[in-house]
């Protein structure tokens, strides 16, 4: 009995450290992101308008073809607090888009151009054929990515941005591609931005740390797109809370001004 207590406190000793080291190499082997002064940090922080329209025509240009958006419909972009497009402008921009209605009064499924109220368009049919045609690898849904990654925009920004060559002795299997701020360093999705591979309307140069910036601007709308009005009614009860507290302190004063 008195034998076997040290073994149990060794083996015990041993799960605590081994798992120390799991959560510690889960942590520790990504690169951490850097820290970007977005516009919409901080508690009084909006959305840079140009910057979503911008990221939004990113997403469609070149994420679009392998990544869906499956939370937002086209006349989401005309909403207060996003990119505001009019809603003239979402008309034209659903209407490239085709998508199957129906059935039709004799049962059949019929294609007609997309409406404002459509979702956006998914790139693939089903997951199967998502993966079959990225080597067996899931481009995951972006609509919430920004929430859904440590590091939010930060990260995604750095990763969009931090392709690099495989340092020395790190094997790399056709199809996968080095980046030091994915998890494992290792990932399936080759470096998606190239310099001008965009042409911005409003004439900003679209280098690849610019086209980063503005579609993760844009993600994070997607994922936040009740940022502004959730900030704006912080700053009120704010305000609401001080002028309250100031009257509260006057008027005791008064109360017990001749209470000595
Ligand atoms: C050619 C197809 C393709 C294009 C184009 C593409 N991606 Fe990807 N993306 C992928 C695949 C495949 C994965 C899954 C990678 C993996 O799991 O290793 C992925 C993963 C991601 C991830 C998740 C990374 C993580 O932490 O798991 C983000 C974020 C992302 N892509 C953003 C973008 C953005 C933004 C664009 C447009 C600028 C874009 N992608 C364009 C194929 C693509």
């Amino acid at each position: 009995m008195i034998g076997r207590t040290p073994t149990l406190l060794a083996a015990w000793l041993l799960l605590v450290g081994l798992a120390a080291q799991s959560t510690a190499n889960a942590a520790g082997d990504a690169k951490h992101p850097q820290a970007v002064d977005w516009s919409f940090g901080g508690p009084f922080g909006t959305y840079d308008r140009s910057a979503l329209r911008r990221g939004f025509q990113v997403y469609k240009e070149v994420c679009a073809s392998c990544h869906g958006l499956n939370q937002i419909a086209f006349r989401n972009l005309a909403q207060p607090g996003g990119p505001e497009f009019s809603e003239a402008e979402v008309k034209a921009i659903a209407a490239e888009y085709e998508v199957t209605d129906g059935p039709d009064d004799y049962g059949d499924m019929f294609e007609r151009p997309a409406l404002p109220k459509d979702r956006l368009i998914e790139p693939y049919p089903n997951q199967k054929a998502a993966r079959a045609a990225n080597g067996g690898s899931y481009p995951p849904d972006l609509s919430l990515i920004t929430k859904a990654r440590s590091g939010g925009p930060d990260y995604i920004h750095a990763l969009l941005t931090g392709y690099e060559d495989a340092p020395e002795g790190v094997e790399m299997r056709a199809g996968l591609y080095y980046n030091p701020y994915m998890p494992g360093g290792k990932i399936a999705m080759p470096a998606p931005l190239l310099e001008d591979l965009v042409e911005y309307g409003d004439g900003t140069s679209a280098t690849v740390e610019q086209m980063s910036l503005d579609v993760t601007h844009f993600l994070n709308w997607t994922a936040e797109p009740e940022l502004e009005a959730r900030k704006k009614t912080g700053t009120m009860v704010l305000i609401y809370l001080t002028i309250f507290a100031g009257l509260l302190y006057f008027s005791m004063r008064r109360i017990w001004a001749d209470q000595h």
